[in-house]
């Protein structure tokens, strides 16, 4: 993929991400993270990922999220004994959210607005830790050079998990009343 064509797709991308940046900051999702990581001891991680965590010894280890939209997850490891270090996102209008929610935990962690593909030179690497969860790869319109630029964020012997779902599930609603019967066309195009 050419360098034009990349740039036209991350750019999209994140007029899309801010747009929808302010209907994720309110409601009842909002206010729980709000008082969750304000009281303290909170995670949003679901059983499957949390588990694989608890195999991991993070304690004391510095980690990046890479597309980490309002922080919930980055700061959700600081239960796992990892100190949350470095949110990267292209969505500034999510990651001022990021900024509200560590702060009300209290983490020093920091947050970088920019695209993964056109990081600035200064941006912090060495990092133990890199975590990649639900809804970031399938944004990435050229995984090679998105895996090399994870490398370069992570210290040698740095360990990486990624926690996806196949797009599959998207024809699926949980709360239909048969939820086994596909909802949606797996090829939709609709935001
Ligand atoms: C589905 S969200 C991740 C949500 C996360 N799994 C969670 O539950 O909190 C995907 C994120 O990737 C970010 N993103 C997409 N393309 C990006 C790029 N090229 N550079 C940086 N961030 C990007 C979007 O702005 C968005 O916040």
């Amino acid at each position: 993929m050419d360098a034009v064509d990349l740039k036209t797709i991350t750019q999209a991308n994140r007029a899309a991400w801010d747009a929808s940046a302010q209907a994720h900051a309110q409601g009842d999702d909002w206010a729980k993270l709000l008082t969750g990581f304000a009281e303290g001891g909170f995670s949003t991680f679901d059983d499957c990922i949390s588990k694989t965590l608890q195999t991991i010894d993070l304690a004391g280890k510095t980690s990046v999220q890479i597309g980490c939209n309002n922080g919930r997850e980055l700061l959700s490891l600081a239960q796992f004994g990892a100190i949350p270090a470095l949110g990267i996102d292209q969505s500034a209008g999510f990651l001022a959210q990021a900024c509200q929610l560590a702060k009300v935990a209290n983490s020093d962690c920091t947050f970088l607005c920019a695209d993964i593909y056109d990081l600035p030179e200064t941006t912090p690497r060495n990092h133990d830790f890199a975590l990649i969860t639900i809804g970031v790869l399938n944004w990435m319109p050229d995984l090679a050079q998105f895996f090399r630029i994870v490398a370069v964020l992570l210290a040698p012997h740095g360990r990486l998990l990624i926690y996806e779902t196949h797009p599959v599930l998207d024809m699926y609603d949980p709360d239909a009343p048969n939820p086994y019967l596909p909802e949606r066309s797996y090829f939709q195009t609709a935001p």
